[in-house]
């Protein structure tokens, strides 16, 4: 397959895009580097810098490289940054998912799989989400997102695209070869935090909240290994190619998860050392838990996790952030 990578030098695109070079397809990527890594590149992919809110480049790319299909991750990805810049979520999220779809059709590629969130569900009161609930997001990312998938889905539907959404829940870890990994400027994932604290690099960690109805008053997520995220996507466009008329909408997560304590002290046993927090209040909109029902994309893609493991996740991302440093 030829497959454009838009977002290829961030962190989830990098694993996909390796990984799908792996395989023997062909991939381009597509980033303007706003939080992108050239190091993340792999020597075999071609890579075009660009935006994807450019309105021509994109489709003369997929005219010049005979895309097969897209894989949409560019984004800006921070639910904090979101809340005070919410119109360049728009912009960049919303705006630029409609322009690439836009130069699909121009250019007639057909396939497209794009990185939705599990914030799209937004303050769920259920303990697990599945596909089919009400979309109802309660920042600007989320709603970034869940518009987009709107638009996917009337585009696909009227242009005869297919299409496959993916939303991932908490991403976490790096490759077991500490080759790749998560190096964004404006993380904000509790991983970040919790390998930074860990290492000494920040004081202690803030946790929003113990008196949650879950195990350890804690918040509970759905914490999965990025190179799992990763399979999904190959496992996805693998079907798109031998499929035409394929849409589907997949939750990415494991279907149980740990609280934010549990966490710690797994990170805390894996680093050899105790990790100081501290107890703040709750964040508002912040749901107890969030897990994924995630039999759908196991059914219909015939995904099986192989690192459905805290240990590891904690293991690989503390080792990520002991070689990098964190801007
Ligand atoms: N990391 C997570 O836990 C998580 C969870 C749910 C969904 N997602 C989604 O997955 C996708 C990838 O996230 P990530 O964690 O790898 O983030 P990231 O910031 O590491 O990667 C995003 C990439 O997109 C590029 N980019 C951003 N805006 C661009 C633009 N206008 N034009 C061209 N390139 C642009 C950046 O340079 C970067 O390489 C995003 O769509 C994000 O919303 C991530």
């Amino acid at each position: 397959m030829n497959v454009l990578v838009t977002g290829g030098a961030g962190y989830i695109g990098s694993f996909v895009s390796h990984r799908l070079i792996e395989r023997g397809h062909h991939v381009i990527v597509y980033d303007n580097f706003s939080t992108g890594r050239k190091e993340f590149l792999h020597p075999k992919c071609k890579f075009v810098l660009g935006d994807v809110r450019d309105r021509e480049l994109p489709a003369r790319v997929m005219k010049d490289n005979k895309v097969d299909i897209v894989m949409h991750f560019a984004a800006k990805t921070s639910v904090t940054e979101a809340n005070t810049q919410p119109l360049d979520y728009f912009e960049n999220n919303t705006f630029g998912t409609m322009n690439i779809l836009q130069n699909m059709v121009k250019s007639g590629v057909k396939k497209f799989i794009f990185s939705s969130t599990a914030a799209v569900y937004g303050d769920t009161r259920k303990d697990f989400v599945d596909e089919m609930d009400i979309l109802s997001p309660i920042n600007p990312y989320g709603e970034s997102k869940a518009s987009s998938e709107k638009m996917i889905h009337y585009v696909a539907e009227i242009h005869g695209l297919s299409s496959v959404i993916l939303r991932y829940f908490n991403v976490a870890g790096a490759s077991l070869d500490n080759q790749l990994g998560q190096k964004n400027p404006v993380a904000n994932h509790l991983f970040h935090f919790l390998t930074e604290t860990a290492l000494g690099r920040q004081k202690n960690l803030h946790i929003y909240g113990n008196d949650y109805p879950t195990v350890d008053g804690t918040g509970v997520r759905d914490f999965i290994h990025v190179e799992d995220i990763a399979h999904a996507h190959i496992l996805a466009a693998e079907k798109l190619m031998v499929e035409d008329h394929y849409r589907h909408v997949f939750n990415c997560g494991y279907g149980h998860g740990y609280s934010v304590l549990e966490a710690l002290h797994m990170m805390e046993n894996v680093a050899g050392r105790s990790i100081p927090y501290e107890i703040i209040p709750r964040r508002p909109g912040d749901p107890a838990k969030v897990l994924a029902r995630s039999e759908k994309i196991k059914k219909e893609l015939n995904w099986h996790p192989q690192f459905d493991d805290l240990e590891i996740i904690c293991k690989t991302a503390l080792d990520w952030k002991a070689k990098t440093t964190s801007s």
